[in-house]
């Protein structure tokens, strides 16, 4: 009895350790599969990723650009989340056609509507290329030189590499620049909406509920991809036909329960899990805080003027998702940062390194690494907070600095590219400024600069300031610019713009507005930039020797993965309950009771359908309901990041069970340092997915074509 406990324990240490990481899907036989299969999956490596036959690497393209999707029928029906199909939606609706309000469901695929711009992207292979991308590199002595040789590399490489007429070579860095990855891709280019729940569904809770578990977000909408006669990528044309996919996803609405295995595959864009304790300790008390008390200024402004005018509250609703949505990352970060003791966590790790180094006898090569981190970042700290500041400040928050800070790029051309690229940016900008003006309100903008200038001004680091800004009377400065610029309207801007290259510069010159831009963009680009560039490309020589390292001197069964750069990736863990706090757990399940609970009748964010209302009162669920309740989202310890929206949650037999699209607060430092106690993704089950389809748009044209395993008798 003593022993089995034991045991269990053993069993329960084991699985739980291995937990985290983004894997690379043409790698997971040995160490992975085995990994995966002990925490309960039921299929072979060679399903998911094969060059030999179909595998669901066929069934998973990235989703225009930043999110990815699906394919769940033969004819090439895709699913991602409502907020990656946002901006789609939106270009397809009009005053009359309001689909993000009232949502959008083509019951006849001729009624689907194509949505210029959005792509979706299949990777056919993977092949590792290192050697050929470091041809060369090593008899180099400067960094610069390397950088430079292993770019001309993957320029040739690229173009010389066989692939197919209708596809993409396109070659990766990994592990920080140990290990090259060549991925042939196909993109498709005529790429239709076909459904979107209103966004009372879709965004339900919208930016109070983002990053925040337990949640009731139906965040997904669906599209389908078009191809040619040949079934390749095309231009949108009326006579393409709907894609043959490789492979789709089968959908289980068997259900799920805690401790159940689940893998999640999508196309992460960015984590740093290897950065050293010093880089970690800059990241909690002076970047993430810094950029957090900007974006906190700039929304208490937002929020304040969308409260009370409608018309603002349209307007700046997307500005205010978006820049509500790092904000709220970087706030649960820092905190995640702070309560797991990541840095000490890292110190350990380097003092365990530091003696490994020893034992291996390499301190010629890798002895002085975390000394020359401590050195470095010492160094860059202040160059990278003012850096942090511009971007920020000049660059995201005050609208008539980002405005301003476009001409300044416009004029910077005129002397680095001539005449010509200064006219053609010009007429560019001319023509797509209207789209900024249209949402733009100077009063709103006029608060916001006033807060920004000022904090600028006092917190950034005073000796890279332009001189206009030392010691400044925020409200003078404000006044000075905005009742003197013509940026702060599209007339003004147009005026600007009017005349031969001479003249213009000449007004841009004369304007207050771009007086200012021009001295805190000169002042970044001399007394910043530069400095910084080259402390970072210091730093970036330094963690790819670290990395090196760290690949080199660890046991082969360690768990080292390489970070997230938007490329295909696989997670995997359980569906798992945590606790936030001290006496809280969450449940790892919600339920459409859980929407009816947060209702708020006329509230923009807490709104729900009627027709949703009567569906839940009559608890009519067909067959997607379980035990009398609709099962809506639920959380695991897969591995996610940004990029990671809109992929496929996969049970044991790889059947789509759900789509992840988020992550709970208390684990956004999972892009930093992952803890299995309190890192979840979450995501969207699939049943409530098909209940909004089936029960709420009676999209049954839809449902038809999905693959639905189930245990029940349909309806
Ligand atoms: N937090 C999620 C992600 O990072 C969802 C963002 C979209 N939703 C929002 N309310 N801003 O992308
Ligand atoms: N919401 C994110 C996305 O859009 C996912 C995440 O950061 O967890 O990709």
């Amino acid at each position: 009895m003593k022993f089995f406990r034991l045991l269990l324990l053993f069993v329960f240490v084991q699985v739980s350790a291995q937990q985290g990481g983004m894997w690379i899907p043409s790698l997971l036989n040995g160490m992975n599969e085995s990994e995966m299969k002990n925490l309960g999956m039921k299929i072979s490596a060679d399903e998911i990723y094969s060059v030999n036959h179909s595998s669901m690497k066929d069934a998973v393209p990235q989703f225009d650009g930043g999110c990815t999707a699906e394919v769940i029928s033969d004819k090439g029906l895709i699913l991602t989340n409502h907020h990656c199909g946002y901006s789609a939606i939106q270009k397809q609706s009009t005053v009359e056609h309001d689909y993000l309000t009232d949502g959008f469901w083509a019951y006849k695929m001729q009624d689907e509507l194509p949505s210029a711009g959005v792509v979706a992207m299949f990777v056919v292979r993977i092949e590792d290329v290192t050697t050929k991308v470091m041809e060369g590199v090593a008899s180099l002595s400067s960094e610069a030189e390397k950088q430079k040789k292993i770019q001309d590399n993957i320029t040739a490489l690229t173009n010389s590499l066989p692939k197919e007429a209708w596809q993409e070579n396109k070659i990766k860095n990994f592990y920080d620049g140990n290990q090259y990855l060549l991925f042939v891709t196909e993109t498709y280019k005529d790429v239709r909406l076909v459904g979107a729940p209103p966004s009372s569904i879709g965004k339900f809770g919208s930016d109070t509920d983002n990053w925040v578990w337990p949640r009731h977000t139906g965040d997904f909408s669906l599209f389908r991809i078009y191809a040619d006669k040949n079934n390749h990528p095309a231009a949108y044309a009326a006579d393409n036909v709907p894609y043959k996919p490789k492979y789709f996803f089968p959908i289980s609405i068997k259900g799920i329960k805690e401790n159940d295995f689940t893998m999640v595959m999508g196309y992460p864009g960015t984590t740093t899990e290897y950065l050293p304790a010093v880089a970690v300790e800059q990241i909690v008390n002076t970047s993430d805080p810094a950029k957090v008390e900007i974006r906190d200024a700039t929304l208490k402004v937002l929020d304040r003027f969308m409260r009370k005018d409608n018309a603002i509250k349209i307007q700046y609703a997307s500005k205010y998702s978006r820049i509500a949505n790092a904000w709220k990352k970087w706030i649960g970060e820092t905190k995640g940062l702070k309560k797991s003791n990541a840095v000490a966590a890292k110190q350990k790790f380097e003092a365990a390194f530091q003696d490994k180094v020893i034992k291996a006898g390499k301190q010629a090569e890798y002895g002085n690494l975390l000394s020359d981190f401590e050195k470095n970042y010492a160094e860059i700290k202040d160059y990278a907070l003012a850096r942090d500041y511009f971007n920020e400040v000049v660059t995201r928050n005050a609208e008539i600095l980002s405005v301003g800070y476009k001409l300044y790029q416009l004029e910077q051309l005129l002397s680095t590219k001539g005449e010509q690229a200064f006219t053609d940016r010009k007429n560019t900008l001319s023509t797509g400024i209207g789209d900024f003006y249209k949402d733009y309100n100077v009063e709103v903008d006029r608060t916001v600069f006033e807060q920004l200038i000022n904090l600028y001004a006092t917190k950034s680091p005073k000796q890279f300031l332009p001189s206009v800004l030392n010691s400044i009377d925020a409200t003078k400065v404000t006044t000075d610019v905005f009742d003197n610029s013509k940026l702060t309207s599209l007339n003004g801007f147009k005026e600007l713009l009017d005349g031969d290259t001479k003249t213009i510069i000449e007004k841009l010159n004369n304007d207050k507005g771009y007086q200012l831009v021009k001295a805190m963009a000169d002042a970044y680009s001399k007394n910043i930039a530069p400095k910084y560039d080259e402390i970072n490309l210091r730093n970036i020589a330094t963690q790819r020797t670290y990395m090196k390292a760290i690949l080199e001197l660890s046991p082969k069964s360690a768990r080292i993965f390489p970070d997230a750069n938007s490329t295909l990736r696989v997670t995997y863990g359980k569906v798992k309950s945590y606790k936030p706090n001290d006496g809280v757990t969450y449940e790892p399940f919600t339920y459409l009771d859980g929407v009816m609970e947060k209702y708020i009748p006329g509230d923009y964010e807490f709104d729900v359908p009627q027709k949703l209302i009567d569906l839940y009162n009559q608890k009519d669920y067909g067959a997607y309901g379980s035990k009398g309740k609709m099962p809506l989202a639920f959380i695991a310890t897969n591995h996610t990041t940004g990029g990671n929206s809109g992929s496929p949650a996969l049970d044991a037999k790889g059947n789509l069970i759900g789509l992840n699209f988020d992550r709970v607060w208390e684990g956004t430092m999972s892009d930093v340092f992952y803890s299995p106690e309190i890192c979840r993704n979450i995501m969207v089950d699939i049943r409530y997915v098909l209940f909004v389809v089936d029960k709420f748009a009676g999209a049954e044209n839809l449902i038809q074509e999905m693959k639905i395993i189930s245990t029940k008798r349909k309806r």
